[in-house]
Formats: C-alpha cells, structure tokens, sequence
C-alpha cells in the first residue's frame, strides 16, 4: 500500500482542523503541510501557532514541508508547535548537512526537498542521514500545477542511488499528483504520495485519499 499524506494547503483554512479530521478519518498516513515564506516561494501560508493549534486537537503524524529562506530559522518552532517531520529545501540551505543534524538532534524526522531542476547528486554525502527526500514534480508556491515528468525519471535514479549507498530515507514525491501520476510515481519507487488539490477539490475527499493508498 501507497503512504499518502493530504497536503492541506487545498483545504478550507477557515475550517483547517475539519479538514485535518477528514482526512484522518479516510485513513492517511499523515498530514502534509506546506509553510510559505513569500520569499523562497511567492505565496504566503501557515506558521507555526497554526500548527500548535491543530497539534492540540489531533494526534496524526504532521510532515512540514518548509518552502521557506533560512529554514534553520524555523526549524525549532515548528519543532515546539508539534512537527514530527521537518523537509528543508537543499536550494535554501548553504550549510545543508548542519541544518539536517539539527533536526535529528530534536528526535524527530528530517527531509530534504529537491526543485525540479536541482539533481539528486546534491545529496550525495547527506543521503544516509535522511528519513526522506521530497522530489517536487512542480515548482513549488501554489496547488494545481502541472505535473512535471521529469520527476519520474528523478525518482528512479534516487532510488537506485538509496540501493546504492544503504540508504533507508523514504521517497516522497509532491505536485500535480492524481489517480494517473500518482501511478507513475509509484511505478518508479515513490513511497509517499503528497496530494492537495485533487483530494480536497474531489467530490468524496475521503475516498480520494483511499484511492491513492491503493496504488
Ligand atoms: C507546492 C506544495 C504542494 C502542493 C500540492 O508548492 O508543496 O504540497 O500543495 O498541491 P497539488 O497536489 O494540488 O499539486
Ligand atoms: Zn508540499
């Protein structure tokens, strides 16, 4: 079975902890949630008092994807609002190997996130110390983009390069993820499926969120 986790970025953000309950209740493997800086990315989302209040009604796994400048910065607050998993961006880390350990020294998970253009080579020497690599089949700031292809060749080399090196980081993959690229992904190696829009834009989010888990 496909991990999924519901990015609640398509959710209603009046009503987030309806949407968090949702999606537990369907039987997802954790909540996806997209923090956005207005700096690395041109939006604007969640900060960490959003999800000290949603940890405060909801005991599931919470992955926080950081899509921010100086993710170093936020690491111990989302950390303290209840994180179980920090994705840093490697393109907004100079000191990438150090931010890393600074999340796993916090007892909890820790991520990489790759852009579509960045290759997997970047994580050569820090491969063995991750629990996960996101691989962004969009270029991230918004839901609803269109899948990028490139990310399922991406995703067969990096799990050849985790066979390679003994690496046990989990392969996730987010963007444009559907029934038919969510396939794709999975074909290629893909452990996680990030989906936002096409679960909470769909008629019955909740067997959304099943349909996934069973590709
Ligand atoms: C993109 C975010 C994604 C996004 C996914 O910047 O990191 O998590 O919300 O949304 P969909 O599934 O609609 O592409
Ligand atoms: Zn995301």
């Amino acid at each position: 079975m496909t991990l999924v986790a519901p990015s609640i970025l398509s959710a209603d953000f009046a009503h987030l902890a309806e949407g968090v309950a949702m999606i537990e209740n369907a039987g997802a493997d954790m909540v996806h949630i997209d923090v956005m800086d207005g700096h690395f990315v041109p939006n604007l989302t969640i900060g960490p008092q959003v999800v000290a209040d949603l940890r405060a009604g909801s005991s599931m796994f919470f992955d926080v994807h950081l899509m921010v400048e100086r993710p170093e910065q936020l690491v111990r607050p989302f950390y303290q609002a209840g994180a179980n998993l920090i994705t840093v961006h490697a393109e907004a880390c100079t000191h990438l190997h150090r931010v890393i350990h600074e999340i796993k020294d916090l007892g909890i998970q820790c991520g990489v996130a790759l852009n579509p253009a960045t290759p997997i080579e970047v994580l050569k020497y820090v491969v063995k110390d991750l629990d996960l690599v996101l691989i962004m089949s969009v270029n991230p700031g918004f839901a609803a983009q269109q899948f990028l292809s490139l990310a399922v060749d991406k995703i067969r080399d990096l799990r050849q390069m985790l066979e390679k090196t003994g690496s046990s980081a989990k392969i996730q993959i987010d963007g444009g993820i559907n029934e038919h690229t969510g396939q794709e992904a999975v074909e290629a190696g893909v452990d996680i499926l990030v989906a936002g829009s096409y679960i909470f834009k769909s008629a019955d989010p909740g067997e959304t969120v099943k349909l996934l888990k069973s590709l």
